[in-house]
């Protein structure tokens, strides 16, 4: 297969490119009186307004036309009919059948999933009302009253965002927590002030044998007979999800108490799945079905929707286009919420995790750039920490800038000051500040000519930074829903149009493999030859100062 910048579509957006370079946005909009309302969409109750691009029609045209050249349409088609498009893992891909709230058929290699995945949420349900009524008895009969995740990547970042988002939804009778680092502060620092006979763990891994989980959930049990001294106590106290059954039930745990989910289901992909067994416990099981139900909406949409019209898609395309042809290494992720403080961080491993490629899905070496490093903190605090590098840097960085309208907590008048926020740094990034507004600007101030020339010179500054607004009305299950798959969906876009499989992750077995041989020589207390100067004397330090 000819890798996409060999394509004629693509030469024409590089040419298109070399005109739009000198375009300005405030041009664009002075003369287009129908531009934001042309480049605006709602969807599954997200309102996008995408005008603040360096875009014209014709490069949306030319863009719809690079995702019609590689075949887009036929991919989501691909997916959503169970095909093995996860070719170097040979699985398919559906995290979509896990939120099919229509209970359409989806079929994985002749079999209908919707039965297993109905049935877990079934499983799920009941565990969450035994716990959440209080009818689920720790080993010396008392109900729980925290709950501690123990995971990592994928199997720990959806369901801790998602629980920070919903926070506000939360039950105060039963606390979750969340434990990933395998350094040990994690853990005892969680487990400080819990009562072991209320604390229920659980144990979610995916593969059930990612070392800082499997060392973590170790760790709690020991805490948790250390206590309770005896081993039949770790059944009252311990769950696990997973696929893998007999890994489970060698760490003790009742498989009665597992919850399974497929290999069809990437880790970053899988909060909709039992791994988002702590969301269920924290808001209960109505609104767990409601993020799913949102997370369904936005599916549907870009199931159906035509190329010109679909969302994910033109934001994918958006990506494309300042990634590969105005060369924007980063995309930064700004959520005016603080409940999405920790979206950044987990679209952060949803699209890194997934695009940070260099071959493509059939092995050839990219002569092209594919994901960029995505990076973020909520507004407004960001504005008074990094966004002068937007403003002002020398390197173009889109920004997703991301508002519910309606506070959850509405006080005096922190939300109008709060968006009023949102929306002037989106107008200030695409406007920015002639050096004529500059001088206009410190016309009665009491300056020399050279100091006042000075200033105009660090005052004034280009704009045309592209921004997307993504405004809900109010942050609920149902919306959050919509907006992950929304982002979901656009990393899938994006990596079918660079030609790379967006499913595997093996760049990351190789530390994970390394740092085996590197804890056996811990073990023996010598570092071998093997290894390169620099990690030889970093390990010869470690073991000659460690007490
Ligand atoms: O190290 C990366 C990774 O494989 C992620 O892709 C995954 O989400 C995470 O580790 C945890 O894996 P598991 O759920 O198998 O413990």
């Amino acid at each position: 297969m000819s890798l996409v910048n060999q394509l004629p579509e693509w030469k024409a957006l590089e040419a298109h490119w070399e005109q739009m370079a000198s375009v300005h946005m405030r041009d664009l909009f002075a003369r287009d009186p129908g531009r934001a309302e042309r480049y605006s969409q709602s969807v599954a109750g997200l309102y996008v307004d995408y005008s603040k691009n360096l875009i014209t029609d014709e490069t949306l045209q030319l863009l719809t036309r690079l995702a019609e050249a590689t075949q887009l349409p036929r991919w989501i088609q691909r997916m959503y009919q169970g095909e093995h498009i996860n070719n170097t893992e040979d699985r398919a891909v559906l995290h979509i059948a896990l939120r099919n709230r229509s209970n359409r058929p989806i079929y994985v290699d002749g079999e209908d999933v919707m039965p297993g995945i109905n049935a877990e949420l079934e499983k799920i349900e009941n565990f969450v009302t035994e716990v959440r009524s209080g009818s689920w008895r720790g080993f010396t009969g008392h109900s729980i009253r925290d709950v501690v995740h123990i995971g990592i990547g994928g199997s720990n970042l959806g369901p801790l965002m998602v629980c920070e988002a919903l926070r506000h939804y939360q039950s105060e009778d039963l606390r979750v927590h969340f434990v990933s680092n395998v350094d040990g502060t994690h853990l005892r620092e969680t487990l400080r002030t819990l009562n072991p006979e209320q604390t229920l763990f659980v144990v979610a891994s995916k593969t059930f044998t990612t070392q800082e989980t499997m060392t973590n959930a170790n760790s709690a049990r020991a805490w948790l007979l250390a206590a309770l001294g005896e081993e039949i106590a770790v059944r009252d106290h311990f769950v696990a999800v997973s696929t893998h059954e007999e890994r489970v039930r060698a760490f003790g745990i009742d498989t009665k108490h597992m919850f399974r989910f497929w290999d069809w289901v990437g880790g970053r992909y899988s909060l909709w799945s039992a791994i988002g067994l702590p969301i269920a416990l924290a808001v209960g099981m109505d609104r767990f079905r409601q993020l799913l139900e949102g997370a369904h909406a936005m599916d549907e949409h870009f199931r159906t929707a035509d190329l010109q019209s679909n969302l994910p898609v033109r934001l994918g395309l958006l990506g494309i286009w300042y990634r590969n042809f105005a060369g924007a290494p980063t995309q930064a992720v700004l959520p005016y919420d603080q409940y999405l403080r920790y979206l950044p961080a987990y679209l952060q491993q949803a699209d890194m995790e997934s695009n940070g490629k260099y071959v493509s899905r059939t092995g050839e070496r990219l002569t092209y750039d594919t994901g960029p490093v995505v990076w973020g903190a909520p507004g407004t605090d960001g504005q008074h920490a990094f966004f002068q590098l937007i403003h002002q840097g020398t390197q173009l960085i889109p920004a997703d800038f991301i508002a519910a309208i309606n506070s959850l907590h509405p006080l005096s008048d922190h939300q109008e000051k709060l968006l009023a926020n949102c929306f002037a740094q989106t107008e200030a990034l695409m406007k920015g500040r002639t050096p004529e507004e500059a001088r206009a600007d410190m016309e009665n101030w009491d300056l020399s000519e050279a100091q006042r020339e000075l200033l105009v010179a660090h005052r004034s500054f280009p704009g045309n930074r592209p921004t997307n607004t993504i405004l809900m009305e109010r942050l609920t299950p149902r919306t959050l829903g919509a907006l992950l798959a929304l982002y979901e969906h656009r990393i899938f876009v994006q990596g079918v149009i660079w030609g790379i499989n967006s499913f595997d992750q093996w760049g990351v077995e190789l530390g994970k493999e390394l740092a085996g041989v590197l804890l056996e020589e811990i073990a023996q207390g010598k570092a071998t030859e093997e290894h390169d100067a620099s990690t030889r004397a970093l390990l010869d330090y470690y073991l000659k100062h460690r007490t």
